[in-house]
């Protein structure tokens, strides 16, 4: 497998990954038990007929395996992995070239897919309905076009959420699955898993402590394992277990709902400097010095889930649930917990 065109957009994140963890095959990958179901009957189906599979929309927030399943796809499918994000890909011929080189069988990750410019959107209908693209040749009048016929391929595109993507591109793929936050057992299997990779002392009960701050998330899950090594390492003889997993977190400021500073900063925000809500994304985004996306797409989503926050049509709005959280007094008015999961709106 050769990856190609790393995008210039992973996030620092993604960037210290470590790249040993990351699952291989749709076996060694935790959770998320329907998706993969569904994804081993496109997939051997697509084998049995020796076709590129359908294309394949992941959505969901940052973490939660994206950018891993559409490296097991292309190893699943014994196949090149091409890898390139929306932001990178500026001019329609930027697609093109890509597309034009890709063989048979091929997949093509495109992270970040809602934010491809229009004009290179475009491009990709007919590549993914027909394999087929238009090149235009010349200019004004005197333009046109021809059309290039493309190696069958398996387009997965990844987004933080569906509702950001166009109709006429969703509608385009053959399966949109959504990853949702991982459970407590799940997290826990995922860390024990890291700690055996990164040849870490960990028991059951240190893997849970941490499992249950890892905010529905994996990365997350991975990044806490290595925080609580080190603390370990330093602090203590090295071996995890409980008890050393909650000081290790404690020290590094994670929170028992897993909370991290900026997230507990858009709490602090919205409880304390615009009394509970409701306040508008962007005042709340500037407020705490980070992009509005950030903000909607990977603070809140988790907020939510745990009944901290609610999404109004006036605004945000902070439950008595953060209050409570925070350690401070609700006033008198706030309003109750919806405890709906709602990231679309
Ligand atoms: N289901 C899973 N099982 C085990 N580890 C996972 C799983 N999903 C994600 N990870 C770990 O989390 C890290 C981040 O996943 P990634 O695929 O990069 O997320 P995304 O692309 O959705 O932001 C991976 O490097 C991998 O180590
Ligand atoms: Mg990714």
């Amino acid at each position: 497998m050769r990856e190609e065109l790393l995008s210039p957009s992973e996030t620092e994140e993604e960037i210290v990954d470590e790249p040993g963890l990351r699952p291989r095959t749709l076996d060694e990958f935790v959770g998320q038990a329907e998706l993969k179901g569904h994804l081993g009957v496109v997939l051997g189906a697509a084998a049995k007929r020796r076709e590129a599979a359908d294309h394949l929309l992941f959505a969901g927030p940052p973490g939660l395996g994206k950018t891993t399943l559409a490296n097991i796809i292309a190893a699943e499918m014994n196949t090149h992995l091409q890898v390139t994000s929306g932001p990178a890909l500026e001019r329609a011929g930027d697609l093109a070239s890509i597309l034009s080189k890709l063989e048979d069988g091929d997949v093509l990750f495109i992270d970040e897919i809602h934010r491809l410019p229009r004009p290179v959107e475009e491009v990709l209908y007919p590549a993914m309905e027909d394999f087929r693209i238009d090149v235009v040749l010349g200019k004004g009048p005197a333009a046109r076009s021809i059309p290039l016929d493309l190696s069958p391929f398996t387009l997965v595109g990844a987004t933080t959420r569906t509702g950001l993507i166009t109709g006429p591109l969703r509608d385009r793929f053959g399966l949109v699955a959504r990853l949702d936050y991982y459970d407590v057992d799940d997290l826990q299997l995922i860390a024990l898993r890291a700690a055996r990779i990164l040849d870490v002392d960990i028991t059951d009960e240190g893997a849970w402590e941490i499992a249950r701050r890892s905010r529905g998330t994996p990365r997350i899950a991975n990044r806490l394992l290595r925080q609580v090594r080190d603390y370990a390492e330093v602090e203590r003889d090295g071996h995890i277990d409980a008890a050393v997993a909650a000081d290790g977190l404690k020290f590094f400021g994670v929170d028992t709902l897993g909370l991290d500073k900026a997230s507990r900063a858009v709490l602090d925000a919205i409880c304390r400097r615009f009394n509970g809500g409701p306040v508008g994304l962007s005042t709340l985004a500037i407020s705490v010095s980070e992009p509005t996306e950030t903000v909607e797409d990977v603070y809140e989503p988790y907020l939510i889930q745990q009944g901290l926050l609610m999404r109004t049509p006036r605004g945000r709005v902070a439950t008595p649930a953060a209050y409570d959280h925070m350690g401070m007094t609700a006033p008198p008015a706030a309003p109750t917990a919806p405890g709906l999961f709602d990231t679309d709106s």
